[in-house]
């Protein structure tokens, strides 16, 4: 019955990962799944999400299903921090939010209702992107272009290129961008760029569409969210998928939403009913207990505080591993530059290792980095920064 059914080739993340769980060396280093770890090289307990967690647990009664769009408290909370409760948009509801099975369950939703009403349209990624975009838009029929961003020769951003391409894209082309943290390189568009990039969408009338994965993590929870205020209040009609995975550390609890950003509330409403009926179609409806974490932290003053403050130190807790990995660089290499540490925001850095050289990092040291060469730099900590950067000095000398 199955002989035509050929073996799964692994994914690029998550089998690395597998094979990092399998490692039997006591030295080893995990730099390659996104995940934030703490110091101590642990998944974090965020201090909020445990005290959310006793409130809701507290509170728990009977678990009937929860509409198809999910949690209503939930998705405004979800609004509210992407936008700002006071956003014109979040006021005219003009939003159309569905709690969604993690971002990439968003993602996908996203990708569907395109998939269904923009038939023609092809999807452009950045040049590269996060290993399962193009899957997921392929696995939803549609074609994937790439348009560029990374400079490999600067560690920095092709603007004027992206720029060109994206000029010449047909109107209602899909164009896929990550609001801010870029994965995999780290490197982001500065508002001046997002202030020059936001008019030649609309005026060429291409779809937006944002991957926020990694809010909080940049800059700061306002700062991160300047794209998707600035589409909005631009007047561009948009998609944006959201995730707490990383920004609460509740990654297997799948959080996550889909907004469309539409011109009027008439429709958003029928977008609404749209993204509705394509969840019904696939999950029915998400699971109740992590939305109501997250809902819980976003809307208890006390809890939103701490959680801002605690991300805050993750941020923080990063910023200083990229300094240190780059001086214990830069004192091993004078004459290399490795200044794209530094300027590279979020939990990914591209590190301009070759394949070649992200599997002898592997093979030799222990080290794990994606073979495209990203590191996740969240992964690193006082007592692992050390041996990566000699590690890597030793792979870059050949
Ligand atoms: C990553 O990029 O490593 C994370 O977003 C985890 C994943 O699902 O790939």
């Amino acid at each position: 019955m199955f002989q035509h059914i050929e073996p799964f080739a692994g994914d690029p993340i998550l089998s690395l990962n597998e094979d990092f769980q399998k490692d039997p060396r006591p030295n080893k280093i995990n730099l390659s799944i996104g995940i934030y770890f703490d110091d101590a090289g642990r998944i974090p307990v965020m201090e909020s999400v445990r005290r959310a967690e006793a409130l809701v647990v507290a509170k728990a009664g009977p678990k009937p299903y929860l509409p198809i769009e999910g949690a209503a408290n939930f998705r405004t909370a979800v609004q509210h921090l992407l936008f700002g409760a006071e956003h014109e948009a979040v006021t005219s509801k003009r939003v159309a939010t569905i709690q969604s099975v993690g971002s990439s369950g968003g993602l996908k939703v996203g990708a569907d209702f395109i998939a269904r009403y923009f038939p023609g349209s092809a999807v452009w990624v950045s040049d590269p992107t996060w290993d399962n975009h193009r899957s997921m838009f392929e696995g939803a029929g549609l074609t994937v272009n790439a348009y560029p961003y990374y400079d490999a020769a600067t560690g920095g951003l092709r603007f004027d290129d992206m720029l060109a391409t994206l000029r010449s894209l047909p109107p209602k082309s899909i164009v896929l961008m990550h609001a801010c943290c870029h994965n995999p390189t780290g490197v982001d568009l500065t508002r001046a760029q997002w202030d020059t990039l936001i008019p030649l969408l609309k005026e060429r009338s291409l779809i937006a569409y944002l991957d926020l994965a990694y809010q909080g993590f940049g800059d700061g929870i306002e700062a991160d969210a300047y794209a998707a205020r600035a589409l909005a209040a631009a007047g561009v009609s948009f998609f944006i998928a959201n995730s707490f995975s990383k920004s609460m550390s509740v990654y297997g609890e799948r959080c996550g939403a889909l907004s469309v950003v539409c011109p009027n509330a008439e429709q958003a409403v029928n977008v609404l009913g749209q993204l509705k009926f394509t969840v019904r179609r696939n999950y029915s409806s998400p699971p109740i207990h992590g939305g109501q974490l997250v809902a819980t932290v976003l809307t208890d003053p006390e809890l939103r505080a701490l959680w801002e403050s605690e991300l805050g130190a993750m941020r923080e807790r990063i910023l200083a591993m990229r300094h240190k990995l780059h001086d214990v660089l830069k004192a091993k290499m004078p004459e290399r530059d490795f200044g794209y540490f530094l300027s590279q925001r979020g939990m990914f850095s591209y590190t301009g290792l070759t394949q070649a050289q992200a599997d002898r990092l592997r093979e030799e040291h222990a080290v794990y980095v994606l073979r495209s060469g990203r590191m996740c730099v969240a992964g690193l900590n006082s007592s692992n920064v050390e041996a990566t950067a000699v590690a890597m000095a030793e792979v870059l000398n050949g």
